[in-house]
């Protein structure tokens, strides 16, 4: 038997995917309730074959389902998941709100599976940023080899982080510059469309961005508090799938053949990495997928124990929706979900 299980933001970005990634790895799903704004009541969403009305999540009955993934932004989830956790359901949530509560475990399942243990006393479980996820996906292997003592990362994110307002700005803006029609910016601070803007989230008094704060401060919750990260985040004209420019300092050394075996070798990560034009991969080709894919990995000669790499995944998938129902599958595995229903 499955379980009863609650997408909430169910008409967004992240949770069609979800929809459609619950259905494509034969999650145990009895039951599937879509869940949005009012405003969305009655809209239809896809769930394999079969098509599935849109529930208001003020008028939802909670009690009634055993897992809630929870995909409808910030403020929502810091009003409802605490609601929801106590009405029975275990929330699996992908906005910012809970990942830095000490009483609620950040999981990326290849990274810290064993950390979910302790999701009973809130039952919410965190789903990390999406560039932190594909992030910590290729430092994990590589950490545990040759300890990384710092990391310089820039970012290159997708429009679709930004939600579908962030999707349908770069597609209005785009078609408005051949037309000399309005492009002016709504979703994002500054035009997007033929352009890249080094900020994303609001500024910190230091200068930093909040979107760069969680990618540290999540690295350090999930993988090691000793490793020294420094980060620029950038939006760019890409729809989906995010890509990040990755310096490595090692406490021991790792030559990048070394380093090229151990990320083949682990979960979840695939290497493309030739010396040819089509040796590496790009967003547009990790769309759709479920890997982390890492290519241009070679010696950073600036340092002792340096490597660069590229590392690129769709961040609606891995980034997002897909890290979510492994989650799902980590509890079910681990016999971990009560049935409201047993
Ligand atoms: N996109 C990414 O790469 C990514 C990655 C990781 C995490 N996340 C996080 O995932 C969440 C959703 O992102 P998204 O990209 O899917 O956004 P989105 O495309 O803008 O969708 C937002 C969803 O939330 C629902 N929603 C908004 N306000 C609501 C309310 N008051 N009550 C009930 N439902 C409400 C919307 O329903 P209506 O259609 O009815 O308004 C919609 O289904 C955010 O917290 C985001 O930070 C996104």
């Amino acid at each position: 038997m499955g379980y009863r299980v609650a997408v909430v933001g169910a008409t967004g970005n992240v949770g069609r995917e979800m929809l459609a990634i619950l259905e494509e790895v034969k999650f145990p799903v009895d039951e599937i309730h879509a869940v949005a704004s009012r405003k969305s009541i009655g809209v239809e969403v896809s769930f394999g074959d079969k098509i599935v009305k849109c529930e208001a999540l003020d008028q939802f009955d909670f009690s009634k389902v055993d897992i809630v993934l929870m995909s409808a932004g910030g403020s929502v989830s810091k009003e409802w998941s605490p609601k929801i956790g106590k009405a029975g359901p275990v929330v699996i949530d992908n906005s910012s709100a809970w990942r830095m509560d000490p009483d609620v475990p950040l999981i990326v399942p290849e990274v810290n599976p064993d950390a979910v243990l302790g999701f009973r006393k809130k039952n919410i479980i965190a789903n990390p940023n999406c560039s932190t996820i594909q992030l910590v996906m290729a430092l994990k292997p590589l950490h545990d080899a040759a300890k990384i003592k710092r990391v310089v990362v820039s970012t290159y994110q997708s429009v679709s982080g930004a939600g579908k307002q962030g999707m349908d700005e770069l597609w209005d803006q785009t078609k408005n510059i051949f037309v000399l029609g309005p492009t002016e910016p709504k979703k994002f601070p500054k035009q997007i469309a033929f352009n890249v803007i080094p900020f994303i989230g609001a500024f910190r008094d230091d200068g930093y961005t909040d979107e760069e704060t969680k990618m540290w401060n999540e690295t350090h919750k999930m993988l090691d508090p000793a490793i020294k990260l420094t980060v620029t985040c950038v939006r760019v004209p890409v729809m989906v799938g995010h890509a990040e420019c990755v310096n490595l300092e090692f406490e021991k050394p790792l030559d990048e053949d070394e380093a090229r075996e151990i990320l083949r070798e682990a979960p979840g990560v695939q290497v493309i990495d030739r010396r040819d034009e089509t040796g590496y991969i790009t967003p547009k080709e990790a769309q759709g997928e479920f890997s982390v894919f890492v290519s241009r990995i070679r010696k950073d000669p600036t340092i002792e124990h340096g490597l660069n790499m590229w590392v690129v995944s769709d961040n609606l998938r891995k980034g997002a929706a897909l890290n979510a129902v492994q989650i799902a599958q980590l509890l079910h595995e681990r016999g971990l979900i009560e049935k409201a229903h047993a």
